[in-house]
């Protein structure tokens, strides 16, 4: 066994390589759509199973994408070079699933979401997981049409920074940092949606909004000039891909994890789907609701008030304890360092003296950031401990607005001054 093992393991890297180039041909043609006979290459990259843990002083270099391939690790300036070193098992090499296994994957990944000129969401007519994928496709919008002109867009504006499968890794994605999203993971960071940190999904309108704003202070340019329906298209197709790669990400990571299968690999991945379409849906309708703002700025009162509210964000910013937002935004995030998120990519606590948000700069944006955290960015979710915190302690207000009133004051000097904000201190 241990002979097949290893020789397998050299060949598939190989193959994997082949169908990377046979891709990459047929990507250059100059059609609008793919061309027929190309399907979604088998993953070959490493796989995060858990945010790498370190600190670093700078990011990755220009041109280098740390988990192109796992063999990239062995190079000593490779950031994440010392997880060979310490922590192997949180970074997988896929490639070491036995390649009958990776067969039935493939197999049942081509059946359920078809190839990239002829994408769909399905599953075998009466099963139950199709009656589940028959309210995904109406209510997420994951009709084949849909995703057919889905496609055609990606190809043209999308995958030469978020690649074919929107694996993040298209010949653009090691040039810009951050780097594009891997859409694989089924995580994404600006989603106004309530579920918990990890599973929680985007809302079609997150990934419309992400799509119209693009996202400020990144290479993400926004697709404003699009219409509607193209759009929408976009944001059904980046659906499909992110399931589709979830379902790949979820079975590939649970047979390394596991010793022997209690299941056969199209019955895993089956539940993985159901699993998954399942958050899909929820997310829809869990839209976090913020409390009516507050403050009226209009009258005398309102103007004290609101000033209350600014020193109680700024006091919730700096103590440890409930929020403490200052252990990851050093200095107000002037000193912050890099960090891994949950994709094995970096990403540094904003500088929030400059008010260029991500996620969109909107004041119900920033409730959301704050209320939700930010997925897969490591920054956790505020509300409920806010929200107790005031509770607690008496406090007749929302935690989350005031620090919404403290964020919009800082970045801008003559605010700073007329309520009394100091940032020049050491904190
Ligand atoms: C020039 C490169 C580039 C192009 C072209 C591009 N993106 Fe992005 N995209 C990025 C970057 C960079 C990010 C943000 C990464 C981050 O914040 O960590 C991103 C993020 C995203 C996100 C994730 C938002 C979230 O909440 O996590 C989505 C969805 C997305 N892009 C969709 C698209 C779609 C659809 C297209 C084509 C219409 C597209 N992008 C074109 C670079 C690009
Ligand atoms: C565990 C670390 C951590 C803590 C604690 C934390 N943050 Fe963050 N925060 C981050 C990271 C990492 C980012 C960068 C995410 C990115 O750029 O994708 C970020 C980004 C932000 C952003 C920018 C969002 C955007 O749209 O670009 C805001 C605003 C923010 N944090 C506010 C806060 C506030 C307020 C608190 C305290 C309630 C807080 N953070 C606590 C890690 C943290």
């Amino acid at each position: 066994v241990t002979i097949r093992l290893s020789i397998s393991a050299i060949l598939r890297p190989l193959a994997g390589a082949a169908a990377a180039l046979a891709a990459l041909l047929a990507l250059s043609g100059c059609e609008d759509s793919y061309p027929l006979d190309l399907r979604y290459p088998p993953r070959t990259d490493p796989l995060v199973v858990k945010a790498p843990v370190r600190e670093l002083p700078y990011p990755d270099r220009p041109g280098q994408l740390p988990l192109f391939t796992f063999a990239d690790l062995r190079e000593v300036h490779n950031p994440l070079h010392y997880q060979i070193v310490e922590n192997l098992n949180d970074v997988r090499d896929p490639v070491l699933v036995p390649a009958e296994q990776r067969q039935e994957l493939y197999a049942f990944l081509e059946e359920s979401f078809g190839t990239p000129a002829q994408p769909r969401v399905q599953a075998a007519p009466d099963s139950e997981l199709e009656q589940l994928l028959a309210r995904a496709r109406a209510e997420l919008k994951l009709e084949p049409e849909i995703l057919e002109r889905g496609s055609v867009l990606y190809r043209g504006q999308c995958l030469h920074c978020h690649g074919l499968t929107g694996n993040g890794q298209g010949p653009t994605a090691r040039w810009v940092n951050p780097h594009p999203r891997d859409y694989r993971q089924g995580v994404f960071k600006f989603t106004s949606t309530s579920q918990d940190l990890g599973v929680r999904k985007a809302r079609r309108d997150d990934l419309l909004r992400t799509l119209r704003q693009g996202v400020d202070g990144t290479s993400m340019p926004s697709f404003g000039l699009l219409s509607e329906q193209d759009l929408e298209a976009l944001a059904s197709y980046v659906i499909h891909l992110s399931m589709r790669g979830q379902v790949e990400y979820n079975v590939l990571g649970y047979i390394m994890q596991t010793a022997s299968l209690d299941q056969t690999v199209p019955e895993l991945a089956a539940a993985f789907l159901a699993q998954i379409a399942n958050n899909w849906l929820e997310a829809q309708a869990s839209i976090i609701e913020p409390t009516p703002y507050p403050y009226d700025w209009n009258s005398a009162e309102g103007e004290e008030a609101l000033r209350k509210s600014i020193e109680r964000g700024r006091d919730a910013f700096l103590k440890p304890g409930t929020a403490g937002c200052i252990a990851c935004h050093p200095n107000y995030g002037r000193q912050s360092t890099y960090r891994f998120d949950v994709w094995g990519t970096m990403v540094r606590p904003t500088d929030l003296t400059r008010g260029v948000y991500r996620g969109g700069r909107r004041p119900v944006d920033l409730y959301w950031r704050i209320y939700g955290g930010i997925n897969g960015a490591l920054m956790a979710d505020f509300g409920k401990a806010l929200q107790a915190d005031a509770k607690a302690r008496q406090i007749d207000a929302d935690l989350v607005w005031d620090l919404v009133n403290f964020l919009q004051v800082l970045p801008h000097e003559k605010m700073r001054q007329k309520y009394g904000i100091q940032i020049n201190r050491d904190h």
